[in-house]
């Protein structure tokens, strides 16, 4: 395995993507290349956390960024808890900061959050000792969702600066959509958001954006397309008349793909909803990253606990 470098880095937190400098960003990309080796020798480990806590505390359901900070945490030596809320104590009233203070004085070290509500890893870092990691809080942020697609990117085009980066799909409720446009505008990417006009947040120009209700549009002209979920979970209902005409209009089909540029990358954060937002063809397909995506998010988690908690030398 490859010796990781020694690091400047003052953060005790990673909250989101807003916040950090394009420096700070590229110095996680950076470092997850040292990482990507290491998902090729699986059987090694290193110990660069070893004697760390790290506790998933996740209030929301999940699967890959759940499994791979898990992974990363255990890849590094550290030993992980999972907190489910079903089956704890907040059915009988416990508060969410008294949870997490009482994970806490078990001798925690980093605490990874997924919340529904907005803010939530922002509460836990004012109230809590330990760092604390942002695994997606509401509409708001996804920061590792939004470093392991930039990291895919950059990995298979060799560069994000001057590419063309189209986030379609419900953008109002997409807090991979935010950090997504974050990180790649301070990383030197044109970003365009394509929905439908009652799924695109006010204001969403302010962020340095490009907005389009017009999928077929836009297409030609990028380099990228990252293809976000429905959230239906939360939406209210109404936002558009069928899904069947969200898929005619926003879904991606191997005819539609047609109007792309024959390298277009294919992104999407997962879960997919085959059908609605891409079509199993092209999930599958050849122009989709899906899988590697997934693959990059432990090399990427790797990189933010070693960065937050770690020891070099291990
Ligand atoms: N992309 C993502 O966050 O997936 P999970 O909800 O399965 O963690």
């Amino acid at each position: 395995m490859s010796p990781l470098p020694r690091m400047n880095w003052d953060r005790p937190h990673l909250l989101g993507l807003e916040e950090l400098s394009r420096e700070e960003i590229v110095a996680i990309l950076d470092l997850a290349e040292h990482f990507t080796q290491d998902s090729r020798e699986r059987k090694k480990k290193r110990a660069n956390l070893a004697g760390k806590v790290v506790v998933n505390l996740f209030f929301e359901p999940s699967t890959r960024t759940r499994m791979s900070f898990s992974l990363a945490a255990r890849r590094l030596g550290a030993d992980v808890l999972d907190f489910s809320p079903s089956g704890s104590s907040t059915s009988k009233g416990e508060t969410f900061i008294d949870t997490a203070k009482n994970i806490e004085a078990m001798g925690i070290d980093l605490v990874i959050v997924r919340h529904s509500a907005t803010g939530a890893p922002h509460l836990l870092a004012h109230h809590l000792n330990a760092g604390v990691v942002n695994a997606g809080d509401g509409a708001h942020e996804h920061p590792t969702q939004g470093l392991l697609d930039i990291f895919t990117i950059r990995q298979l085009r060799k560069r994000v600066e001057g590419l063309t980066v189209g986030l379609v799909g419900d953008i109002m409720h997409s807090r991979v959509a935010r950090s997504n446009i974050h990180g790649l505008i301070k990383l030197g990417a044109r970003v365009i958001v394509c929905g439908p006009p009652t799924l695109m947040p006010d204001g969403i120009e302010e962020l340095g954006v490009e907005v389009s209700h017009k999928l077929d549009d836009v297409l030609p002209r990028c380099d990228v397309i990252n293809m976000l979920r429905i959230q239906f979970e939360r939406q209210r209902s109404g936002l558009f008349p069928s899904i069947a005409e969200y898929a005619r209009l926003f879904g991606m089909d191997s005819a539609r793909l047609q109007k792309a540029k024959p390298d277009l990358l294919l992104l999407a954060p997962g879960p997919i909803n085959r059908g609605v937002e891409i079509t199993p063809e092209v999930a599958d397909g050849k122009h989709s990253a899906i899988l590697q995506q997934v693959t990059n998010g432990l090399a990427v988690r790797m990189a933010v606990l070693y960065l937050l908690c770690g020891q070099p030398g291990g």
